[in-house]
């Protein structure tokens, strides 16, 4: 079993190279291998990147070991596959699953995690310069993931210069794991939540953020699958939750997905009386109007325009209400 010491190790080497690597759709990353046509990956982005089968020869005899040691190392022919991918958030890097996701339980990292991440600096450049420096803000990261969204706030509370205590909370224990080597190499300390979003943390919150699934997912995988209502239950159910455990005027930073279904946004129609029963500032923004353009063939979509991303924005108000 992969344990977040050993890949951490791991982590460590390729960080010390200056690796980076921008991930991209499943549908790009298969179209640019299948044009690239390279039989053996030569460089640590073919290896960690594009996720190509190589040769040991391809890679320093201690970084081979360190993958080996940890369990990466994963037999193809007379090659070897990376079992983990590697992908960069600004200077961070961040091990995933590899490639394709298609396990139950395989550790998201993709486009979605850019917009997200994009969003969340975006919104606290916004908030910040009304935060007290040296304050220590607890932050909550609800189905983190490879835990980039915690260690993107982290890095943002830090160079405004507000502490963070950070707890990352996913139900799939492999995120967790991942989570743990990819925060110990950021130098991001974080706590960590295993289970179903907010019943798996105690107390309230100064800023709680959220990536969840949204998709309606054939296979029921947990970093896609959003449950009913063309994947928006989950959703609505952790911000619902997530609104009612924010600390006097703690933040709400909600991205998603939206399937909008003859030009309504059923997301925000099922949000908004639960906003105003609690009093939140909030505004809300498509962040990008057309995204997984090919869900709509399958039959479940079949009566829906299109699939937005989304944010949502909800400030808690300083004085408790009445
Ligand atoms: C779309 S991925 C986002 C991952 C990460 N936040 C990011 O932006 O890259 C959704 C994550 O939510 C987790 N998840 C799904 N259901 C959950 C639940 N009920 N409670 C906590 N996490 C959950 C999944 O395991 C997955 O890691």
């Amino acid at each position: 079993m992969l344990s977040a010491t050993n890949a951490a190790a791991v982590l460590s080497y390729v960080a010390d190279t200056g690796y980076r690597f921008t991930a991209v759709t499943p549908l790009t990353h298969q179209r640019v291998n299948t044009s690239r046509g390279l039989r053996h990956g030569e460089t640590l982005r073919d290896v960690f990147g594009w996720n190509i089968p190589f040769s040991a020869q391809a890679l320093s005899p201690e970084l081979y070991s360190r993958m080996a040691r940890a369990g990466m190392l994963e037999e193809v022919g007379s090659l070897w596959r990376s079992t983990l991918r590697i992908a960069s958030v600004d200077g961070d890097l961040f091990l995933h699953s590899a490639y394709p996701t298609v396990g139950a339980d395989a550790v998201f990292f993709g486009p979605d995690t850019y917009r997200f991440a994009r969003f969340m600096k975006q919104s606290l450049a916004r908030r910040l310069s009304s935060v007290r420096a040296g304050k220590l803000m607890r932050v909550l990261d609800i189905g983190c993931g490879s835990g980039a969204g915690g260690v993107v706030v982290a890095r943002a509370l830090a160079a405004a210069g507000i502490k963070s205590a950070v707890t990352m909370n996913d139900i799939n224990p492999a995120a967790l794991t991942l989570t743990a080597a990819n925060a110990e190499i950021a130098g991001v300390a974080v706590t960590l939540a295993a289970g179903d979003a907010l019943s798996a943390v105690e107390g309230d919150f100064d800023l709680i953020v959220c990536n969840p699934p949204y998709l309606d997912d054939e296979g029921q995988r947990s970093y896609r699958h959003g449950g009913a209502h063309l994947g928006r239950a989950l959703g609505v159910r952790i911000a619902a939750e997530a609104l009612q455990r924010l600390a006097p005027g703690g933040q709400l930073l909600f991205y998603t997905g939206v399937a909008m279904v003859d030009g309504d946004d059923p997301f925000l129609a099922e949000m908004a009386p639960l906003l105003s029963a609690t009093r939140c500032d909030w505004s809300y923004e498509e962040i990008d109007p057309d995204v997984f353009g090919e869900e709509i063939e399958r039959p479940i979509y079949a009566r829906i325009d299109r699939i937005a991303a989304v944010g949502l924005v909800a400030t808690h108000p300083l004085v408790p209400a009445d």
